[in-house]
């Protein structure tokens, strides 16, 4: 375990992250000598990360932009303005909230015309920084303060662009938020550094200085107004929240209808040098897209480069967005005229679009329609220019599926008829799945077998899991699919659940006890015990880097091993629907290519080392207000193409094996107890063999029933294999309606035993079995050692 190292990898993933949005006369990298007066009072309290489970890492040092520039010995900073702001905040502390949730910017320092037109006699360069916190439970709200500049930040970056000729704005933020005072202002440089993590303020000063030169792209697209976003109508609302922009989400919007309204595009970026390209090759075979592209350095600065692939396809009977991102790579770092080649595939499944409705002739399948398929690679999705196209002669049959998370609602949809938006409704479902499953389901009980089969026996594959679970008495079935937490005894301190061998009787026949904690900036670690804060999902997306994410998490992994966790909650895999959406720091994109693409390097970043990740939240969890309850109205192509797609992509690209349900409901059924979506999606057509679990005291129901967090017999049903908290298992401190619904046609013991061998299934694989059976890598163990880390936990079972 080496912090240098893992701090040196973090600190390059965030600046690597970094967007370098307008650089007006190569203002930066700051040259050698240039004398720099920062403003803006974020400056002082710069944002490692979100709020909420997502952002409580308790680091062990945080390293501001305003630190970092300090021991940045290629300039100098005016003190004199750094003192006006130290005497200002000593009056006006940082306003913490009640720590959960934060205010979402801090009050800014009014400035003096004279003491900015002062600094800017003793400085060539003036630096503003603004700052925005968002998290669990707290939206960002969309005016001043929140989405928008308030009118002290707004007079801020007015009063220092009109007294400085050299500007830089540093947007330490999140998500996105509203730009349009840079053509009000006309600053020179405007960056976004985003949360960094408690290495961000040393990845802005490299980018600053030009140690590094900023490679990140805008992981989202960035419009005039936050009501150019065509979720925004829907956005907040209590009761229910219509997806009406269907998989118009983002670029596809704005590529497709509303080019005008962008300010920078999806996959903007600059750099400190130029790039050209040479496509070396453009094969199409049987199973998809070969891209080979040269990208030489043809600027003056040793840089990075992100080569995007797009595709335009065929408008067809369903139509299409303009452009869809299907691939992309990132070169090392080319030094000034050194040219590299990479290369991207495509897998021919990815191009195919969900055809929800029957039109085409195929209902419930995925398609390729007809005509013409273009592909374009670029810096951005509106810089593409077309490297090579096939043609489809007739519509193909991708994978043939069936009706799955249907509406119950009528509502209207967008669609593109050739590119002009138009409205059709989408018609309610067809059939009742849930109805079907119900009349075919046993109701009996079985006994149980006497003789005992141990845990052990099913790790040495001396016995057959399906055999260990049959001999487990109901009540202990139960004690497996409930979960135990937060800080639960049993496991790490200040950890966020336990589960597994929660009862004396299971301990007993060796099941061990697994640790999970959030995730997934970190490790959240409530006893106060310090852990590494990562850079943020929106950062690590704009890295567009792979590889750094997975060497990242494979550190992230050996710290898991250092404190005993074997599940990592997170990463957070939901798309940026709207920029208002309070978790957005914690995801990655408004792309599902991109964002399942990043996740699954970061599970094999963990994966390398034993450990699991948890993807979450399945799915659609794309507002925090009223999350239990507001109900996403979401046409099945809309959560095909979009709100699953980067989950699918996890499942099959990285086998993932952990996988949380959200808080609320879709299309009417809590996502904890859908059938459709944990098992008829996640299990019968991805191959998921993992386990599912509730996020921590969700609701579940039955169809048209009233949600309740008793409900766990629907969300077993599903598969919702584990709940997720009880104060006490065994003991049904939650009082859930397991076991008075077992037996009846609510849940059957099969039922019940298939979640239990879901949850030991994964356990079996976990680094807890290996602790428990003194078969751990002795790797692993001597890692706790060397750092003293030898507290006995009582998951720690003598066989
Ligand atoms: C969050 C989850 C988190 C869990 C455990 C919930 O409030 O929604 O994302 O993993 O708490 O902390």
């Amino acid at each position: 375990m080496d912090y240098n190292y893992y701090a040196s990898l973090a600190r390059q993933a965030a600046a690597e992250g970094i967007v370098l949005l307008k650089n007006d006369g190569n203002l930066l990298p700051l040259k050698n000598g240039t004398g720099v007066a920062c403003f803006g009072r974020s400056q002082f309290n710069y944002y490692k990360s979100g709020t909420g489970s997502g952002g409580l890492v308790n680091a062990p040092y945080v390293v501001s932009v305003l630190d970092a520039l300090k021991n940045s010995t290629e300039i100098h900073l005016d003190s004199g303005i750094l003192k006006i702001y130290e005497a200002w905040i000593e009056e006006n502390p940082y306003d913490n909230g009640d720590g959960w949730v934060q205010p979402p910017c801090q009050k800014e320092m009014p400035l003096s015309d004279d003491a900015v037109l002062s600094a800017s006699k003793r400085c060539d360069v003036a630096l503003i920084s603004i700052g925005r916190i968002a998290g669990e439970e707290k939206d960002t709200p969309p005016g001043p303060g929140g989405f928008e500049l308030t009118a002290e930040e707004d007079s801020m970056i007015q009063t220092v662009c009109s007294h400085f000729k050299n500007t830089v704005v540093l947007l330490n933020v999140g998500s996105i938020i509203d730009m349009k005072w840079v053509a009000k202002y006309n600053p020179s440089a405007v960056l976004y550094i985003w949360q960094g993590g408690q290495e961000g303020g040393n990845a802005a000063a490299d980018v600053l200085t030009g140690r590094i030169s900023p490679s990140g792209r805008m992981p989202d697209t960035i419009a005039l107004n936050i009501d150019d976003y065509p979720s925004t109508k829907n956005f907040g609302n209590s009761i229910e929240n219509i997806y009406a922009e269907d998989i118009y989400v983002g670029y596809r919007y704005f590529e497709t209808f509303a080019k005008d309204k962008v300010i920078y595009p999806f996959g903007f970026g600059l750099s400190y040098s130029n790039f050209e390209y040479e496509t070396k090759c453009f094969s199409v075979t049987d199973s998809g897209i070969e891209v080979e592209v040269c990208v030489k350095n043809t600027g003056n600065h040793a840089s990075k480069e992100v080569v995007q692939l797009y595709v335009k396809q065929p408008q067809g009977v369903l139509g299409k967005s303009e452009r869809v991102l299907c691939g992309f790579a990132k070169t090392s770092t080319l030094k000034c005229g050194e040219s590299e080649n990479v290369r991207i595939s495509c897998s021919k499944r990815s191009l195919a679009s969900f055809d929800d409705t029957g039109k085409s002739g195929y209902p419930y399948c995925w398609i390729m329609e007809a005509g013409d398929y273009c592909f374009y690679t670029g810096n951005g999705v509106r810089c593409s220019h077309e490297i090579g196209r096939f043609t489809l002669d007739e519509t193909k049959v991708v994978e043939k599926l069936k009706s799955a998370q249907a509406s119950v609602k009528p509502f209207e949809r967008l669609v593109s008829r050739n590119d002009i938006p138009e409205y059709e409704t989408v018609l309610v479902r067809d059939y009742n799945l849930w109805q079907r499953i119900c009349s075919n389901r046993p109701c009996k009980m079985k006994k149980h077998n006497d003789g005992k089969v141990y845990f052990n026996d099913v790790r040495n594959g001396n016995a057959k899991l399906e055999d260990f679970v049959a001999q487990l008495p109901a009540e202990q079935l139960c004690v497996i699919v409930r979960g135990e937490g937060m800080n639960s005894p049993k496991v790490t301190a200040g950890t966020g659940g336990a589960f597994g061998g929660l009862s004396p009787y299971l301990q007993e026949l060796g099941v061990p006890i697994a640790c999970c904690t959030d995730g997934p900036s970190g490790l959240r670690m409530d006893s106060g015990a310090k852990a590494f804060s990562l850079p943020n999902g929106t950062c690590l997306a704009a890295s567009f880097n792979r590889e750094l994410s997975t060497s990242l998490f494979e550190c992230l992994a050996l710290e898991m091993r250092r404190n005993r966790i074997d599940v990592l909650l997170g990463p957070g895999l939901n798309i940026h629907r709207n920029p208002l959406n309070g978790r957005n720091f914690e995801y990655f994109s408004e792309d599902p290519f991109l964002t399942g693409m990043m996740a699954a390097a970061q599970l094999e970043g963990l994966h390398r080392h034993g450990v699991k990740g948890t993807i979450k939240h399945f799915e659609a969890n794309n507002q925090e207000y009223e999350r239990h309850f507001v109900n996403g109205v979401i046409s099945q192509r809309a959560q095909r193409e979009i709100y699953l797609k980067s989950f699918e992509i996890v499942c099959r690209e990285s086998g993932a094996k952990c996988i949380m349900s959200t808080y609320g409901p879709v299309n009417g059924l809590w996502t904890s107890s859908s059938y459709d979506l944990l098992t008829a999606i996640l299990r019968d057509e991805w191959g998921f063999s993992g386990l599912v679990m509730s996020d921590w005291w969700a609701h579940g129901n039955e169809e048209g029933e009233e949600p309740s967090r008793q409900e766990i017999a629907a969300m077993i049903r599903s598969q919702n294999d584990l709940y997720m908290v009880n104060l006490d298992a065994e003991a049904n401190s939650n009082n859930d309606n397991l076991m008075s619904a077992l037996g009846t046609v609510k849940l059957t013991l099969a039922e019940l035993q298939r979640s239990a061998a879901n949850i030991l299934r994964v356990i079996l694989e976990l680094p807890t079995t290996e602790m428990c059976y003194g078969c751990e890598n002795p790797m692993y163990t001597q890692l706790r050692e060397d750092e003293g880390f030898t507290e006995i936990v009582s998951r720690v079972i003598v066989d």
